[in-house]
């Protein structure tokens, strides 16, 4: 069990643990240090969420060519109480749980049916959390809201004992940016948070027409790509070294054998850049890519045969009607 690093001493119905300082950045030098180290460049998304990268995907949300948002929280208007009523959940963790802005919709549904006692929020980016819990417990006046300031691929044991039915929440399409066989590992460490009364709500990006995919991650005002290349200021603030953003394209592209989005920064000339706290350099070639996300796309059978592989089985499956988003209700196999 890792001490939290900042305590904010249970205040009201606030709490805000905190497992990242120090920790933070050290993850952040390692995944620099193995990722710009390879024949193929690459870092993992997590890196993108600082205080604006976080704004940046917020507006990303907002953007005509990105479904994924507006798709989700419909799905979840039409079907929150239903939700609701089936799991009875006294508390709702959510990982990767940005500014909640989706979770309100979850949240009514369970304070109308009159269960609902507490939210735990855990994300990476320290602002949100604060800012989603501090506003939350105004609008929601019984509720407590513990949240974890963490990296959820460390500290899901940082998670707090259940005090009742949860669901577990991981929506966004988040799970995407796992490749397949972490998706699986990582899908078998979300199960150890549910005990047999307790649900998984997960929401999945589902396979479609390239163009359509292309699009979400490639908007024509150029957000996607101010996101893309805040991976690099982050670097350039936290590990003191001196990429050029301006000097890498974004690209955005549908690998159809993998069924997954990928998201990279092209060097638009030969480059080299230094990164002083960890005394190296990392040399481009002109056109060099760097691969920074991938998004994989579901299907109903790869959702189910994913969850099956974690020893989970789906209740429902939840979509629009074009099919483009889905949500999957799931809980521990009997
Ligand atoms: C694609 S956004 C989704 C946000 C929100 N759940 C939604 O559905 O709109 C991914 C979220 O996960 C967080 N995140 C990414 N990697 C993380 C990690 N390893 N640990 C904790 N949070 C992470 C980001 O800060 C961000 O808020």
């Amino acid at each position: 069990m890792t001490t939290p690093t900042e305590v904010t001493r249970p205040h009201g119905r606030v709490r805000i643990d905190s497992y990242l300082d120090g920790g933070g950045e050290r993850s952040l030098a390692d995944d620099v240090l193995d990722g710009l180290t390879r024949p193929f460049k690459e870092l993992p998304p997590k890196h993108f969420y600082d205080a604006r990268g976080a704004e940046l995907f917020d507006r990303i949300c907002e953007l005509p060519e990105y479904y994924p948002t507006r798709t989700e929280r419909a799905i979840l208007r039409e079907r929150a109480d239903e939700i609701a009523a089936e799991t009875g959940a006294a508390e709702l963790v959510e990982l990767g749980s940005g500014t909640a802005a989706k979770t309100r919709v979850l949240l009514d549904a369970l304070e109308s049916a009159g269960t609902l006692r507490r939210y735990i929020p855990l994300d990476v980016t320290e602002s949100m959390v604060r800012m989603s819990a501090e506003t939350l417990v105004r609008e929601y006046p019984d509720l407590a809201v513990h949240g974890v300031v963490g990296d959820f691929e460390r500290h899901l044991n940082e998670v707090p004992e259940p005090l009742g039915p949860r669901i577990v929440a991981f929506l966004g399409g988040t799970i995407g940016n796992f490749p397949p066989g972490s998706r699986r590992r990582f899908l078998r460490q979300i199960a150890r948070l549910l005990g047999p009364e307790d649900f998984l709500l997960m929401g999945t990006d589902l396979v479609k027409d390239p163009g359509v995919l292309e699009a979400a991650y490639d908007d024509a005002q150029g957000v996607t790509a101010e996101f893309n290349r805040n991976v690099l200021h982050v670097l350039n603030r936290e590990l003191d070294a001196d990429f050029d953003p301006e000097g890498f394209e974004h690209v955005a592209l549908f690998d159809e054998r993998h069924e997954w989005i990928e998201m990279r920064l092209r060097a638009r000339r030969a480059q080299t850049a230094t990164v002083r706290a960890l005394d190296m350099t990392v040399d481009f070639d002109a056109g060099e890519e760097l691969r920074t996300e991938i998004s994989a796309k579901f299907t109903l059978e790869r959702a189910t045969g994913d969850l099956a592989a974690a020893g989970l089985e789906l209740v429902h499956w939840l979509t629009d009607a074009d099919e483009m988003f889905a949500l999957s209700l799931s809980r521990l196999r009997g």
